[in-house]
């Protein structure tokens, strides 16, 4: 009945059009609406401020939501009427050339950046089903993570002396979470977030071989938070190890107000892009994830205890102990490969692969290296395991359906340029400007070390790019693709990506698509929206139960200046009411049918 999809997912659309890159709206097909739930600024308790662009301050923003939210997740409540729930945005970093007015004290201002970074969580709640949710500022979930909040470090690592600072002797906790990109919904209702570039936080003697590894730089930071705290600048005696409390897979119980956040060691750390979740067979939890950097690595985790249904106590403990691999890739026709994108003569890019240890059973695997250097500097154990170099993977995630596993490599444009490492099968162009994304299929169960993959989208746009690739479907029949980013599945299973980089590749704004995985129209992509100029589409949520879709939209406008702003998303309205510019926010949209569908209606 309605307008109910197939094969049970209940979206059904007619795919937008590409929409040129510098144009300011926020599209969506036809027969759907959207409306911003929550934008930077907004208030999330009673006695949050109102927003005011030219009257900022820390106290304010602290009480408000924060700025650049990328991944999101929102849960019904289950002990509702399903008209409550609660939402999970972490918020990655901060654009202050547009945020601030120019003449607002600098100091004032960083401060003021500081606040707008961390983790928010928000009960929200709506009249019925299929139509928007709000915020509830009254919520009993409801709370800010800032820079000053402890987390606490579980695992291998924790107390280790690489991870002890002057304020925190035992090595324990950290302070503030930095850099969050991607993230996951664990099976127990928990939030996973990755710890992006958190290097770049930081000013450094940038003198040891991790710190170079990891892009630690001693020049002063965009941000200039080492002006104001000294943790910020790890040349500062007692401070050496600050950057090493970040990096790490950080998890939230959203349903407990009062619980500490944590970050787990055993999980190692790099430029943690995110991480996600499957409950394999045997009941051992695997998780899987990229670190987000050219010619960096695809790793997997592999709890040591079991899955306990309805036990969220033990649950909590899985990610705290367990084994850590690294993924090497090997393809089945290397000779092949010339980094054109030309598709090899057995008819497409495919292999076999290893996960490559680096801990087992609480053993370093790793020649030279303890199982705190494994876990702390994770990228110069990877090194010497001998992992495939990627074109920087970012979201990764699990099909809960089929158990596979989807990996975004979002662009390497020095792939086989410069002193990078050249064209191979699972990243088969150079200068790869587009991206593509792995489709990997564990061979021994999902906690075994093989597996065979194969590239299901090879990006780009089709008119322009003959690599563009789409396992075979043919490509004057898909929407336009570049930059894969974040990964999603609707009810159904079906695949949506969002994406991060197209309008500097093909010259459309970025936006959501639905891939087809199964059946003739495998690999058939359709753009769902396209989100406003400079903005990254993130943290998708497919609720097409309801009707629903949800997008984190990043940075619109990230190009302006706060005097000469080129977007003006989401209101449309001119923010400080004298007509001379508007003011972009941030903000998680909510899509929804124009009209509620027959069945729900
Ligand atoms: Fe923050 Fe990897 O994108
Ligand atoms: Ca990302
Ligand atoms: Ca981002
Ligand atoms: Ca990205």
């Amino acid at each position: 009945p309605g307008t109910f999809g197939q094969n049970g997912m209940k979206l059904d659309f007619e795919p937008i059009a590409p929409v040129d890159a510098a144009v300011d709206a926020f599209v969506v097909p036809a027969g759907f609406t959207w409306v911003p739930i929550l934008r930077w600024g907004d208030g999330l308790f009673p006695d949050s401020p109102a927003f005011d662009p030219a009257a900022q301050t820390p106290e304010a923003q602290a009480r408000q939501f924060g700025y650049n939210n990328d991944y999101s997740a929102i849960q019904i409540d289950p002990d509702s009427d399903g008209n409550a729930a609660v939402l999970f945005a972490n918020h990655e970093y901060v654009n202050p050339g547009i945020m601030f007015p120019p003449d607002m004290d600098q100091a004032v201002a960083r401060a003021v950046a500081r606040q707008a970074q961390g983790l928010s969580v928000v009960d929200l709640t709506r009249s019925g089903p299929e139509q928007p949710w709000q915020v509830n500022v009254d919520g009993e979930h409801n709370r800010r993570f800032l820079i000053e909040t402890e987390y606490e470090f579980t695992g291998p690592a924790a107390g280790s002396s690489l991870l002890q600072t002057k304020d925190y002797p035992e090595g324990d906790r950290a302070q503030g979470t930095l850099g969050n990109c991607s993230g996951g919904l664990t099976p127990w209702g928990t939030l996973l977030s990755g710890e992006e570039n958190f290097n770049t936080y930081f000013v450094s003697a940038a003198a040891s071989e991790a710190e170079k590894r990891y892009g630690m730089l001693s020049e002063p930071t965009e941000t200039g938070w080492e002006q104001d705290l000294e943790r910020f600048d790890t040349r500062n005696e007692g401070y050496e190890n600050e950057a090493n409390r970040f990096g790490w897979i950080v998890e939230v119980d959203p349903w407990d107000p009062e619980s500490t956040p944590v970050k787990h060691t055993a999980m190692g750390r790099f430029k943690h892009e995110g991480a996600n979740v499957i409950v394999a067979d045997d009941g051992h939890v695997v998780a899987y994830m990229g670190d987000d950097e050219k010619f960096d690595y695809l790793y997997k985790f592999v709890s040591k205890g079991t899955y306990q249904e309805g036990d969220r106590e033990a649950n909590k403990q899985l990610l705290t102990e367990g084994d850590l691999y690294v993924a090497q890739f090997a393809g089945t026709s290397d000779d092949e490969i010339d980094g054109s994108g030309a598709l090899p003569e057995d008819g497409g890019f495919d292999g076999t692969g290893t996960w490559l240890p680096l801990v087992q059973e609480g053993k370093s695997q790793v020649s030279g290296f303890s199982v705190e250097e494994v876990l702390v500097n994770t990228r110069l154990a990877a090194d010497a395991a001998g992992a495939t170099k990627m074109d920087r993977c970012e979201d990764v995630e699990p099909s809960l359906t089929t158990g596979k596993v989807y990996v975004a490599c979002t662009n390497n444009d020095e792939r086989g340029v410069g002193g990078g490492a050249g064209p191979d099968e699972a990243n088969p162009r150079t200068e790869n400007r587009d991206g593509h994304v792995v489709e990997l299929t564990e061979a021994d169960g999902q906690t075994g070390t093989a597996f065979n993959w194969s590239l299901l989208l090879v990006c780009g746009d089709p008119a322009k790019n003959d690599s563009a690739y789409f396992s075979g479907f043919p490509a004057d029949q898909v929407s336009p693709i570049s930059c894969p980013d974040n990964v999603a599945f609707d009810s159904a299973g079906t695949l949506w990506i969002s994406t991060d980089g197209a309008p500097s590749s093909i010259g459309y704004n970025d936006g959501l698509f639905k891939v087809t995985l199964e059946g003739e129209e495998r690999g058939k992509v359709e753009q769902f929206l396209s989100v406003p100029v400079d903005a990254e589409t993130c943290g998708p949520v497919i609720h097409d139960q309801d009707g629903s879709v949800f997008v984190s939209v990043q940075h619109p406008g990230e190009d302006g200046e706060y005097t000469a702003q080129r977007s003006a998303f989401p209101d449309y309205v001119d923010a400080d009411g004298d007509g001379s510019f508007t003011l972009p926010r941030p903000a998680v949209v909510q899509v929804l049918r124009a009209e509620p569908s027959e069945q729900d209606a």
